[in-house]
């Protein structure tokens, strides 16, 4: 697969990411089995052999187990460790931790990321995060604390670089203007189904910082697709009826699947968003690696935004 930069990293990433939130099968630890654990390594080594080399994690994901099942695997698989990037992200405490009237919240406090952190390598079975990335805005984020957390843990070996996760522009400037060293990556929604990052400011910003801009449920979590079995709250009214027809004529003249086109319809934007694949499914891993080699024109790219859009641009 092609590779891009990762931000001004010295790192080198495959053009799509494989993400890892729905490898164990289920949101719930104690649902998880092992014929589910099972599936979701087997979803890693697919990605692994189609040439992915960056595997995006979370603290939260099904509690842990996710980051258990990529850490089984980084142990299993010989080499693999050393080709790819491994991230996780933290910031977000479930509700009832650590009393059982605690609320789901967000806690960028030093001492919760650096344990955070901590806990995260120790599921993962490595000695170094790639890139770890904040999750969600903490509300009461103080930049000078998150960046007084980063450089310890860049210090003591734990993380090479760090980057954030659906923030404002304004938030990320802030948090730089703190931090010593340059965020690397901004993970945020982006699909034909979610636009908002085109006209926020958030690609505007990635391409002036030259951050990489890393696109969660590219394919709207299924709904453009073969179906969603897993959507969140905000997804469920994404009108994907809107460019569906549009996006299976484009790929019938393309010859290839509605999901590449809509995969390399991100592809295009010049800010090089990298699409986080999500499905477990090995055929489908395969089948999304082909949207890099699909380049659209810019009236193929236009005609789908039109459609997305649901009218004109102005
Ligand atoms: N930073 C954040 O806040 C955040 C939030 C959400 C996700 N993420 C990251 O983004 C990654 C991707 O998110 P996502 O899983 O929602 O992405 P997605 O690729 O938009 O959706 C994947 C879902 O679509 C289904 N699907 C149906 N037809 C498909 C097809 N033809 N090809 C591919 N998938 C198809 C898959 O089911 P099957 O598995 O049955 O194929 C799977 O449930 C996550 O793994 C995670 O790493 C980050």
């Amino acid at each position: 697969m092609q590779t891009i930069p990762l931000g001004v990293s010295s790192l080198t990433s495959s053009r799509l990411a494989y993400g890892c939130w729905r490898v164990a099968g289920t949101w719930e630890p104690a649902e998880v089995t092992a014929a589910s654990r099972a599936a979701g390594r087997q979803a890693i080594i697919a990605a692994y052999e189609a040439g992915y080399t960056l595997f995006d994690n979370a603290d939260i994901y099904c509690r842990g187990e996710a980051e258990r099942i990529l850490g089984q695997v980084l142990k299993e698989v010989g080499g693999m460790r050393e080709r790819v990037l491994v991230v996780t992200k933290g910031g977000i405490r479930p509700g009832g931790d650590p009393q059982p009237e605690s609320p789901g919240r967000y806690d960028f406090s030093a001492a919760y990321l650096i344990d955070a952190c901590e806990q995260s390598l120790r599921r993962l079975g490595i000695e170094t995060i790639d890139l770890y990335l904040l999750h969600r805005p903490d509300y009461l984020a103080d930049p000078q604390e998150v960046a007084r957390a980063f450089a310890q843990l860049k210090a003591a070996g734990k993380v090479r670089f760090f980057g954030v996760s659906n923030f404002r522009p304004s938030l990320l400037t802030a948090l730089q203007a703190a931090c010593p060293m340059p965020l690397m990556a901004h993970q945020v929604e982006i699909s034909l189904a979610k636009l908002d990052a085109f006209t926020d400011g958030t690609l505007d910003q990635c391409l002036i910082e030259r951050i990489t801009p890393m696109a969660w449920s590219p394919l709207a979590a299924g709904l453009i697709g073969g179906g969603a079995d897993h959507l969140l709250p905000s997804q469920k009214s994404y009108r994907t009826e809107l460019f569906l027809p549009a996006l299976d004529a484009l790929a019938g003249e393309r010859g290839v699947s509605r999901t590449v086109v809509a995969l390399a319809w991100l592809l295009k934007h010049p800010a090089r968003i990298q699409p986080i694949i999500g499905t477990i499914k090995p055929e489908r891993i395969r089948e999304a690696a082909e949207a890099a080699d699909v380049d659209l024109t810019r009236e193929e790219w236009y005609r789908l935004l039109v459609a997305a859009r649901g009218e004109p641009v102005p």
